[in-house]
């Protein structure tokens, strides 16, 4: 089969386009024939030898954590041969969806209602798991409290925007200006352009603040929160250091790191299927073309998700 794979931990050039063994089925698992293959920030932070690196215990190694796909073999699994279906699966161990064959935890994948669209799927588990986790699981998120997403535009920000908003709450968010339209679209009522607003008349006043940007900027945003509210942050590199300025000024900060969930994709699936969640794709990438994307996503300025489709070759 196509995948893509490295060799060793480094840069774009790493990336290669080649032929790599099938995955041999496990009990409980499902042989998936991919259809795309969502792009995040993980996958290239760990190709250069960063982010879930740690967990990579071989190479080859071939990217990847959330597909979407048809079954060819349901194993021992309920599926079904034919069946659509989408995932985040084995975060953060290896799970090589960079692939045209899968081998999935059938515990760890959803079907696919036939009103979505299957290569858009591709796209979604991973920031819609993080956006449902950050705001509910975390962030205890109740209708009527006030929510600021920073980041909002981005792959998991645009969906913690939508899903506020579908939970009742209300939405402040922050972007570059020419990406305050899309905001309004998505239903945030608070657009901030954080090149040139501060967010200093917003003191005191949210219950929760999903931190997509970390660092500085996760930071500058803790006097937002009213004493009692919590700032999840999501990248894992900097989240000592905002625990550590939360802990100084009293703040509540909670780290995440997002974990497979069928039950939850079930949900989603759903909203997306009754068009209560739409989930914006920034662009499609020919799998063999994933270092563009990578480079794309690297500039910290996606607008949605970026996803490799699949063109069924074997
Ligand atoms: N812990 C976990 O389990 C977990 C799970 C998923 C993601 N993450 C991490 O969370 C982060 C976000 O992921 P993602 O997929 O949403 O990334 P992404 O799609 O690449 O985020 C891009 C967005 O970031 C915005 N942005 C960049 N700098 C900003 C700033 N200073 N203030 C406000 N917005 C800014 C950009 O907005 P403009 O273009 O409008 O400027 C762009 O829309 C990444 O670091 C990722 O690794 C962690």
């Amino acid at each position: 089969m196509h995948a893509i794979s490295i060799h060793q931990f480094g840069g774009l050039n790493e990336l290669i386009y080649n032929k790599q063994p099938r995955p041999q089925l496990n009990p409980g698992e499902v042989l998936v024939k991919t259809a795309a293959a969502g792009v995040n920030p993980i996958d290239w932070k760990t190709c250069s030898g960063n982010g879930a690196s740690g967990f990579i215990e071989e190479f080859p190694f071939i990217p990847g954590w959330e597909f979407s796909g048809v079954v060819t073999d349901p194993g021992d699994t309920g599926f079904k041969e034919g069946d659509a279906v989408f995932g985040m699966i084995r975060f953060p161990q290896p799970a090589g969806c960079y692939a045209e064959y899968i081998a999935a935890p059938a515990e760890q994948i959803s079907h696919l209602p036939d009103a979505v669209d299957l290569i858009m799927a591709g796209g979604l588990a991973t920031a819609s798991l993080t956006a449902w986790q950050a705001l509910f699981d975390k962030g205890g998120l109740e209708a009527g409290q006030q929510v600021l997403v920073l980041g909002a535009a981005g792959g998991v920000g645009h969906l913690a925007v939508q899903l506020a908003r579908w939970a009742g709450a209300h939405v402040t968010g922050t972007a570059s200006l020419h990406n305050h339209e899309f905001l309004a679209e998505l239903g945030c009522e608070h657009p901030i352009d954080y090149h040139n607003q501060s967010l200093n008349e917003y003191a005191n006043s949210m219950d929760l603040i999903i931190d997509c940007v970390g660092g500085e900027t996760g930071i500058s945003a803790l006097p937002c929160l009213k004493p009692e509210g919590v700032l999840v942050t999501l990248p894992s590199v900097t989240k000592e250091q905002v625990i550590a300025a939360g802990a100084a000024q009293r703040r509540r900060v909670e780290p995440i790191l997002c974990q497979p969930s069928a039950e939850q994709l079930n949900k989603i699936a759903e909203l997306v299927a009754d068009e209560q969640l739409k989930l914006h794709i920034g662009e499609t990438f020919p799998l063999e073309k994933a270092d563009e994307a990578f480079e794309l996503s690297q500039s910290g300025h996606v607008c949605g998700k970026l996803i490799l489709t699949f063109d069924g070759q074997e």
